[in-house]
């Protein structure tokens, strides 16, 4: 499979084409072929959007390849933890992160995450009009600080939660930026908002109960280690799954017999509080649900990776240095692997094992999503507790997509929630 050089005559394209619309830069690529290449000045950079080949990618020649630009510069607001660092010290920091995923440990973090979404829904007026993104963003910030940090924020404390993560989380995309890191020396007022935001995290996961710190730190090193960790899975761990539950109540609400048919399935369910791990081992269709939510709205859209030595796709030589983008958004859309790609359609995921290199919302390899199993059960659980005592009716325009460092709504998905009489 050669790579296809991305043709000199459309420059202009490629100057504002990537910054100004990136999913659409992106789609054009994927009309050229499976493997684009373009030359830039310092490195070439590869777009790959065939399975096989980010099987090669994530999996087969993994280890001559480390994470990309972007994550590199986060080290700059994360500091060294499992999302940032590499090789050894990746293999060190992961396994440190392990016990906090462990099932007897995802046991006792249900509880709170169906606590939690009660809690949130108690707030909801019948009939009243939210921003399911802003309610989902509150619920999962209340959850991860639970959960990893051992905190039971109150209303206030989220919502100053809130401000210091989404300023942090804005930066990234700054940060991503050619000579984004330099952006941060500046004595600009966003810059210094960015820095007290930061600190806000970083105070909070100081005030972490002291059991996670013997659970992730080294032992000599005062704590930092553990405060770079919390504070990546405070970030990593409410964006996404909130952006993954936004988008699927989204779609929900436009696809009332989906709606209705994860109603019949939970409500048949009477367990959901004494035992929600075998409760959602027996509603599959949730699972469903999120899979396809996942597949048309890859809170990762994208994922990047430097070539660290020479490598070889299917005959095509991949210099060391070289660049390689991967791209869910495209992948999980393509025809060849997904009939109707663009339709919502859960049951699609009913007899079929998501584990081809064509699904990868959580990426693959030794760097795939350490959350991802919480990430499962969290959306599950909320979804289960939400649908069958709410109707979402959705009173906002759709949406285009923001590709910024996640796959935000461009506007506001304003949903009108009626409570369901049982
Ligand atoms: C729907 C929810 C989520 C999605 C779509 C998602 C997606 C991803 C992806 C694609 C990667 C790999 C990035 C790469 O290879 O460059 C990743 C890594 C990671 N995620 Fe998630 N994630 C989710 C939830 C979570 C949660 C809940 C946590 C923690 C509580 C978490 C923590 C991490 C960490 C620490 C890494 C780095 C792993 C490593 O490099 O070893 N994520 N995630």
């Amino acid at each position: 499979m050669a790579a296809k050089r991305y043709p000199l005559a459309r420059v202009p394209q490629l100057l504002f084409g990537p910054r100004r619309d990136p999913i659409g830069w992106l789609e054009a690529l994927a009309r050229e072929g499976d493997l684009v290449k373009i030359q830039f000045p310092s490195a070439p950079v590869y777009y790959a959007f065939h399975p096989e080949i980010i099987r090669e990618c994530l999996v087969t020649q993994q280890s001559s390849f480390q994470k990309g630009r972007g994550i590199q510069r986060l080290r700059l607001i994360l500091g060294e933890s499992a999302l940032t660092v590499e090789g050894e010290k990746h293999v060190e920091r992961r396994r440190s992160l392990q016990p906090l995923f462990r099932q007897e440990r995802l046991n006792d973090y249900a509880h709170v995450i169906i606590e939690r979404a009660y809690e949130t829904t108690s707030c909801w007026r019948d009939a009243e009009t939210i921003d399911i993104a802003n309610e989902m963003t509150r619920l999962t910030i209340a959850i991860a600080s639970q959960v990893f940090l051992g905190l039971r924020l109150n209303a206030d404390e989220i919502a100053s939660v809130s401000i210091a993560l989404s300023q942090v989380v804005d930066m990234f995309g700054v940060l991503m930026l050619p000579w984004g890191d330099n952006f941060l020396r500046l004595p600009l007022p966003s810059v210094k908002r960015f820095f007290a935001a930061r600190d806000t995290l970083r105070s909070l996961a100081r005030r972490a109960h002291s059991h996670l710190y013997t659970d992730i730190g080294d032992g000599n090193d005062n704590g930092e280690f553990a405060i770079d960790e919390l504070v990546t899975l405070l970030i990593a761990g409410h964006e996404t799954t909130a952006l993954m539950l936004t988008w699927a109540i989204y779609l929900l609400a436009q696809h009332p017999a989906v709606l209705e048919k994860a109603r019949c399935h939970i409500e048949r369910q009477q367990t959901l509080e004494q035992s929600p791990s075998e409760t959602l081992a027996r509603v599959p269709f949730l699972r469903a649900i999120l899979a396809e939510t996942l597949r048309l709205y890859p809170p990762v859209w994208g994922i990047g990776r430097r070539a660290n030595a020479q490598v070889i796709f299917d005959g095509e030589i991949i210099p060391e240095g070289a660049f390689v983008t991967l791209s869910p958004w495209i992948t999980h859309r393509d025809a060849r692997f997904y009939p109707a790609p663009v339709s919502f359609c859960p049951e699609r995921w009913e007899n079929r094992n998501p584990s081809t290199y064509a699904y990868i919302p959580f990426g693959g390899g030794a760097r795939r999503c350490i959350g991802e199993n919480f990430a499962w059960m969290e959306g599950e659980l909320i979804l289960a507790t939400l649908l069958p005592r709410w109707n979402f009716k959705l009173v906002s325009s759709p949406p285009d997509v923001k590709p910024g460092f996640t796959l935000r709504p461009r506007s506001p998905i304003l949903v009108r929630v009626t409570q369901r009489s049982k």
